[in-house]
Formats: C-alpha cells, sequence, structure tokens
C-alpha cells in the first residue's frame, strides 16, 4: 500500500528537522516524508534527500509553493520562523496561510507549532511587565497562539504542538553558560527559582511523529513537550557536571534581561517571567511522561548534555 505522505515545513532547521529524520528513520511505518527547503541544492536538504526524504522546494513567501508542497499529502506539520524576521504581523499572515493551503489541499491532520498567548494568562497593559509592539506580551508566543484560530476557523484537523525552550540554545542561540571576569562560568537567567520545561530540539520532531502516528487521539489537542523541568541551580549543575568545571546559576531579574538590548531581549525577558511566574500551568502543558509516550527516545538534561555539552561554546 502507498505510504501517506507527510509535508514538513522548518525541514533543514530544528524541529523539523527530527521530524524528517523521526519519518525516514522508520523505514516500516506508514508515512513517507516530504521535506520543504527553499533551496533543495543545499547541504542541509541534500542530507535530508540522502536519508530518504523527498526535498521539494517551498517558501513561506510564494503561497502557490506551500500550496504545492500540501498536494497529496496526508498531513502537514506547520512551523513559522519568528526569529528569521521578528513581526508577529508576518507570523500570522504565514500560519493563516498555512491554515488555507491546508484546508484547500484537504490535510487530514495538521500540526501547528505553537505556543500560549500570553495574553490569555493575562492582559496586555497589565504592569507587571512591559507592553511590546504596542499589542503583545511576548510577541513570539502571542502571535503563534493567536493564530490556532486560523486553523479552527478554516476547519482544519490539527494538534497544536507547544515546544519548551530549546537546551540546543546553549549552543545556538547565546544562552550558554558565559564566562565573567574572574573567568567562572555563570548560566544567566530570568527564572527565579521556578523549574523551566526544557526539551532536546531534536526529540521535539520525534514526538510529532508520535503525534501522527496516533492520529485520532491528537487531532483537536493541545499538546506540549518537555525533556524535563528544571530550575536554574539545576541546569548549573548539570551543566557542570557534563563540562567538568564549575557553573554557577546567576539569577537575575526579568527587568535585568530585557535591558541586555540584543534583538528580542525584552520578547524573551518577558518569556522567561512567564515561564517563572506561570510554571505550574506552563509545566502542566508540557507533560515529560506524556512525551515520552510520544518518543520513547525521549532526552532528560543529562543524557542530552552527554551528547550535546562539548558543542557549547565557552
Ligand atoms: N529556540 C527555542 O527555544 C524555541 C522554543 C519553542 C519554539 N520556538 C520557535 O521555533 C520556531 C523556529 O523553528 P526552528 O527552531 O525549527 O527553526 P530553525 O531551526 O531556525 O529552522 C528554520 C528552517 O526553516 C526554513 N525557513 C526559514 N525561512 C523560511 C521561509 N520563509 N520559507 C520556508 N522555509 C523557511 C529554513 O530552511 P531553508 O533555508 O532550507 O529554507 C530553516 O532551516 C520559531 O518561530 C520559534 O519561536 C523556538
Amino acid at each position: 500500500m502507498a505510504k501517506k505522505i507527510i509535508t514538513v515545513f522548518g525541514a533543514t532547521g530544528a524541529q523539523g528537522g527530527g521530524l524528517v529524520r523521526a519519518i525516514a528513520n522508520d523505514p516500516n511505518g506508514e508515512f513517507s516524508v516530504r521535506a520543504v527547503t527553499r533551496d533543495p541544492n543545499s547541504d542541509k536538504a541534500k542530507a535530508l534527500a540522502a536519508i530518504g526524504a523527498d526535498v521539494i522546494y517551498g517558501d513561506l513567501g510564494d503561497a502557490a509553493s506551500v500550496h504545492n508542497a500540501l498536494e497529496g499529502a496526508y498531513g502537514a506539520f506547520f512551523v513559522t520562523f519568528y526569529w528569521a524576521h521578528m513581526s508577529p504581523g508576518q507570523e500570522k499572515a504565514e500560519a493563516a496561510l498555512f491554515a488555507k493551503a491546508a484546508k484547500e489541499t484537504g490535510i487530514k491532520h495538521a500540526i501547528w507549532s505553537t505556543l500560549e498567548d500570553t495574553r490569555e494568562l493575562f492582559p496586555i497593559h497589565d504592569d507587571r511587565m512591559p507592553t511590546l509592539m504596542e499589542h503583545y506580551n511576548v510577541p513570539h508566543f502571542d502571535a503563534k497562539g493567536e493564530s490556532n484560530q486560523q486553523f479552527i476557523d478554516a476547519g482544519v484537523p490539527t494538534t497544536f504542538l507547544h515546544a519548551s525552550f530549546y537546551w540546543d540554545n546553549f549552543i545556538f542561540f547565546g544562552a550558554g553558560p558565559k564566562r565573567g571576569e574572574d573567568g567562572k562560568l555563570a548560566l544567566t537567567l530570568p527564572i527565579g527559582d521556578a523549574k523551566m520545561a526544557g526539551i532536546g530540539a531534536e526529540d521535539i520532531g520525534k514526538c510529532a511523529y508520535g503525534i501522527f502516528k496516533n492520529g485520532k487521539e491528537y487531532i483537536g489537542k493541545y499538546v506540549g513537550v518537555a525533556g524535563e523541568h528544571l530550575t536554574g541551580e539545576q541546569m548549573a549543575t548539570g551543566l557542570s557536571k557534563a563540562l567538568g568545571e564549575p557553573v554557577v546559576y546567576n539569577k537575575i531579574s526579568p527587568a535585568v534581561y530585557r535591558s541586555f538590548g540584543f534583538p528580542g531581549a525584552d520578547d524573551l525577558g518577558n518569556m522567561f517571567q512567564v515561564y517563572d511566574e506561570f510554571e505550574e500551568k506552563m509545566n502542566n502543558l508540557r507533560d515529560v511522561k506524556a512525551s515520552k509516550k510520544l518518543n520513547p527516545q525521549l532526552q532528560n538534561f543529562d543524557q542530552w548534555l552527554a551528547q550535546n555539552a562539548k558543542k557549547i561554546p565557552l
């Protein structure tokens, strides 16, 4: 019997890449994978073709290519790329494009990689944190959460997947431990003593694969994924062991983090404040046991560090 095709956006990236590899590495499974990239000739795209993915061109700036990428597919993984443009308006327009194209092409199961609309947790213009871009508490969360309605209104059978903080941010996003003037390593985060949900980025796609495999059970559901919930202190302890050198947790306030001045520092400062103030709600959605059920290979922080600590730039 012909395999059911899953179209994956962001296929050369963190979330989509994990899903492409999960499907391709299960040759006896019921799905085949169509990997969407703006450049099928890039090294990353060729690496996906080499493991059996059908690599095709697609660009969110080219609506016809999005439509084309979905033609004949059973399922689709939709992720947007907020940090490439930092525009909530663009992110919402891209989500609307996904929802419309999914409806028109008859997608049977979509996974929309979303995040909380934090304005449902507390109103904007609440004075506990600055309102950003006039309309948002945490722009890169709120725009995704607001976009859930696009999929609902279009009548697309959708699972609303909520990723956690990628531990890979310690490698690629400049969020890892830094050496102070005293030469000592410190992990600087504004999450107080809260436990924050984290995950190895590769595991997000593996969990998404579990969602597709158990299709009906997850359509219409809000699903969070996490490998472990950890305090800053616990992350610093894990890093110390893995790096063979002490790392201290430098607990700062969200206001100080927002003042760091790099692009998006205010957005991330607000995000960490939400992880701290709404610890229970954020973590309840991102259940580790349920994530492990979707992805039996799910890594906790120590397991992720065993494979990745050497890549953290110090
Ligand atoms: N970092 C975190 O801790 C975290 C946690 C939760 C959620 N998120 C969210 O994750 C999202 C990003 O996902 P990711 O980390 O998987 O992304 P990523 O690793 O940065 O990869 C993005 C991929 O998407 C493709 N892409 C970029 N712009 C495109 C466009 N206009 N049209 C088509 N493809 C495009 C690129 O592939 P080609 O160059 O091959 O086209 C790129 O490889 C963000 O919206 C972020 O808010 C991040």
